[in-house]
């Protein structure tokens, strides 16, 4: 079975690659580089110990996407290709929507005219908004309060029209909660561009001392400690959500909408205990403002994964943790060695 991988230099792509060849799946990465770099490709390629196809195209170009279509024949794609800055989203929505909305559309499209109609699609636990309570099933009422947000629900009701429209597609919706960590290897992990917008990015670049001291946006939210609780879930967990689902995917008969979180929530505080305990490295902080749009609270209810997918995730806070640690204390500047 081949399986196109859209935006698979990335962070979450480059694991789930890694997996999909450790299992017996061909693999075809297609990716644009505006957000990764060759190095990973060349890392993810040095843990299987063979070479990947990788073709370099954009999921908004038709031609990109059939001459990989008229090449290769293609069973499912995995479809993670977009951008996801929420700020940036804000500043620039048009770009968001070009890339995410106008991209997964162009790639419907080819993927109908080549007879490939199976799709797992990057959702997130952001099209829940601010959640009314936690854990978040996935029947919660959706809300978006950015264009990221907005962009990722707008694909989700195109996936579902374009179920509609043809009910031989068969399509997975993941919603993913918080990603973190890295494989156990230390080669391959997330390395964001510039200063990191994420919790566990920045702790670890505190850690290593590239940053001075992380900002705890906000201690008065009504949690446990009053810092902000996520669903963290570790990438190869994750990845391996992905396994699950594209298993399954011939026997589903309608659009399946998975959450995919660990289901426990860890407060700021926590994942700073966490992530020194796990580095012997001191994260020093300081209590900042509230970030705008933050919620106080996210964490999913995961059991319609089990149910479904026979997933659950594996590996609690202290791997999460080793993992990053590994990753950043070998790759201190990232990709860019
Ligand atoms: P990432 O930026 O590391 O990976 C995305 C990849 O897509 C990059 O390699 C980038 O170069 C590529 N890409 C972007 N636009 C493209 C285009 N037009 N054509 C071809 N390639 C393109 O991000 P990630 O963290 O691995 O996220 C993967 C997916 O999961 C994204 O869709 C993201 O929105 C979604 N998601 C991520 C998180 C998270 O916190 N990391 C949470 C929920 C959902
Ligand atoms: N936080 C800090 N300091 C920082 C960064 C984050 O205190 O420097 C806090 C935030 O306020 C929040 C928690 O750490 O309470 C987690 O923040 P992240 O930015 O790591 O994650 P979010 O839950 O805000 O958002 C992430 C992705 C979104 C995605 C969402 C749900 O960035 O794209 O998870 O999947 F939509």
């Amino acid at each position: 079975m081949k399986v196109l991988v859209t935006g698979g230099a990335g962070y979450i792509g480059s694991h789930t690659v890694v997996l999909l060849i450790e299992a017996g799946y061909e693999v075809l990465v297609f990716d644009n580089f505006c957000n990764a770099s060759r190095e990973s490709i060349r890392r993810v390629e040095k843990i299987i110990n063979k070479p990947i196809e990788v073709v370099e195209g954009d999921i908004r170009n038709r031609e990109d996407l059939r001459a990989v279509f008229e090449k290769h024949k293609i069973d499912a794609v995995i479809h993670f290709a977009g951008l996801k800055a929420v700020g940036e989203s804000v500043e620039l929505p048009l770009k968001y929507y070009d890339n995410n909305v106008n991209g997964s559309a162009v790639l419907c499209e080819v993927m109908a005219e080549y007879n490939c109609k199976s799709i797992i699609f990057s959702s997130s636990a952001t099209v829940y908004g601010d959640p009314h309570t936690t854990p978040i099933l996935e029947n919660f009422p959706l809300f978006a309060t950015n264009p990221y947000g907005r962009s990722k629900l707008m694909v989700e009701e195109i996936l579902r029209d374009v179920y509609v429209s043809d009910n031989e597609w068969k399509i997975v919706l993941l919603r993913y909660f918080n990603p973190v960590g890295a494989h156990a290897s230390g080669t391959i992990g997330e390395d964001p561009n510039g200063i990191p917008n994420n919790l566990m990015p920045f702790i670890a670049q505190t850690a290593v001392g590239k940053r001075e001291y992380l900002s705890v946006f906000g201690d008065d939210y009504d949690t446990k400690d009053g810092t902000g609780v996520r669903d963290y879930i570790h990438v190869v967990d994750l990845a391996k959500g992905h396994l699950n689902a594209l298993e399954r995917l011939e026997n589903f008969s309608e659009v399946m909408t998975v959450n995919l979180g660990a289901g426990k929530g860890y407060s700021v505080l926590e994942m700073v205990t966490a992530f020194e305990k796990a580095s012997g490295k001191k994260v020093p902080y300081k209590i900042a403002s509230r970030r705008a749009g933050d919620i106080a609270t996210c964490f999913a209810d995961p059991s319609y994964a089990k149910e479904l997918l026979g997933w659950e995730a594996t590996l609690g806070i202290d791997e999460m943790c080793r993992d990053g640690w590994h990753w950043q204390s070998q790759n201190p500047s990232g990709y860019n060695i």
